[in-house]
């Protein structure tokens, strides 16, 4: 049996389609490894949203280089993913050793790829057509075992001006809303205690099936489902957020109480040249009236610093946004340049000190709030998942509230996969430590 090893680059969707893959190989006979060096074929699902991601690639790459030439040649090199479906054929031009390459729209063409490369004298196979169909919905299995993810939509038809990925995933595609129901459903039945739904924009979900369906519906019908999991979702844009949404959130008992909401600038102008669709005081609005409605709920977002034309006043109101809004954990980015965008054509590109540099005041401005709002937990019985010992002492397990916050404690690694509830003894700004009720 051949043995294929994948490693995975980029955000949940790339997981996602990670774990599709290795169920595809499988189905096709083919020996899923972890070791990229007892391995007949390596594949790498990448990510190229920064510039960061592609020079991780390259790295191993080159690592890959080295491993083949050792094994006389005899690997098979896959190279998937954004990254991939952006780059094409530049991909194999650049890097000859690259045997395969398939962009994330074609992954149901994976296992013929390597048939193809290995039974006959083609040098090299490379698909990556926009194909705008949904890529196959197999019955992926997840590694932990506990959180399985869906995803809803493909595709985005936003087109932020710094984002690339609407260039690489293509229009928007909504899964119909049966088979998300009966996806959700096998996972659950098979154990799964989390699904996460995934999209792009999920709360634009539906907006192309003409059904009436949308994600407030999708949301309430999966809280009907039976069994005890936790339903979680990512991302929704702030600008699709309605008030159903919000409201089925707050009274759905599956549904965590967690919302990330990307902010990504905190000045109208800078907004307006991102084409986010909102003002700071839209949004500042709708995250008030979130935790309003939703009591406890904890909301995360995504910022980026140093995007073209950014000056200290603008800054200035990415961290007053910060600040009013008090989120519980946010990824912050250095605006990084991707070619094709319109954000990349703009003159005003910032000076990559000055991004450092509020990168990191911003960096110490959340760590504070995160602080504080974990500070919150201290005294209080809370509801985790237990995922499994921590990394530092396999006495230790580490587990997650709804609200998205790491809870350590002592207790049996039978739970694993498990709710249960902790009592918070002690807070620090990233981790909540406690014992077992
Ligand atoms: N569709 C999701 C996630 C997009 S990618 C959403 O809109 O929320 C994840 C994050 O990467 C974005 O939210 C943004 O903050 C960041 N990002 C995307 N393109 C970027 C770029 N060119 N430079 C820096 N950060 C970027
Ligand atoms: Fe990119 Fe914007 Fe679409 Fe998110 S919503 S994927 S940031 S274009
Ligand atoms: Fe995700 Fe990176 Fe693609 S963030 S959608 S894997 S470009």
């Amino acid at each position: 049996m051949k043995k294929v090893a994948i490693l995975t680059y980029g955000c949940q969707m790339n997981v996602n389609e990670s774990a599709k893959i290795k169920k595809l190989l499988e189905n096709n006979s083919y020996e899923v490894i972890e070791d990229i060096k007892n391995a007949d074929v390596v594949f790498l699902n990448t990510c190229t949203v920064r510039e960061g991601a592609a020079t991780q690639i390259f790295g191993k790459l080159g690592e890959l280089k080295n491993i083949k030439e050792k094994k006389d040649n005899k690997m098979v090199i896959g190279v998937t993913g954004c990254f991939a479906q952006e780059q094409g054929e530049e991909l194999i031009n650049k890097f000859n050793y690259i045997d395969i390459v398939i962009g994330n729209q074609n992954i149901a063409k994976l296992p013929k790829a390597i048939e193809d490369i290995t039974n006959s004298d083609l040098k090299h196979v490379i698909f990556t057509n926009n194909e705008d169909e949904l890529p196959p919905s197999l019955e992926a299995d997840f590694e932990n075992g506990f959180s399985a993810s869906i995803a809803i939509t493909y595709g985005c038809n936003n087109f932020c001006t710094y984002c690339i990925v609407p260039y690489v995933r293509g229009r928007e595609r909504s899964v119909p809303m049966d088979e998300i129901i009966e996806e959700t459903k096998k996972f659950v039945n098979k154990g799964y205690k989390e699904i996460l739904l995934l999209g792009q924009n999920v709360n634009s979900y539906g907006k192309d099936l003409n059904s009436g369906e949308n994600f407030a519906k999708l949301l309430e019908e999966l809280n009907k489902i039976e069994g005890e999991f936790w339903i979680r979702f990512t991302s929704p844009h702030p600008r699709d957020f309605t008030d159903d949404v919000i409201n089925v959130i707050a009274k759905s008992e599956k549904v965590t109480k967690s919302v990330h909401l990307p902010l990504q600038a905190g000045s109208t102008r800078i907004l307006n040249l991102m084409n986010r669709g909102y003002t700071k005081e839209e949004y500042i609005a709708l995250a008030n009236k979130i935790k309003e409605k939703i009591p406890g709920v904890a909301l995360t977002t995504d910022i980026i610093v140093g995007f073209p034309y950014e000056t200290e006043e603008d800054f200035l109101d990415t961290l007053d946004v910060v600040e009013k809004v008090k989120y519980d954990n946010a990824f912050m980015f250095m605006y990084s340049k991707r070619s094709g965008t319109k954000a990349a054509e703009m003159d005003g590109q910032i000076d990559d000190n000055i991004k450092k540099e509020r990168l990191q005041r911003l960096i110490n401005l959340q760590n504070e709030c995160s602080k504080k709002n974990s500070n919150i937990y201290k005294g209080k019985i809370v509801k985790v998942l237990v995922e499994g010992p921590s990394k530092k002492n396999k006495q230790v397990l580490s587990s997650r509230t709804g609200t998205n916050k790491v809870v350590l404690f002592e207790g049996n690694i039978n739970l694993k996969g498990t709710f249960v509830n902790v009592e918070i003894t002690e807070t620090k700004t990233w981790t909540l430590y406690g014992k077992l009720v």
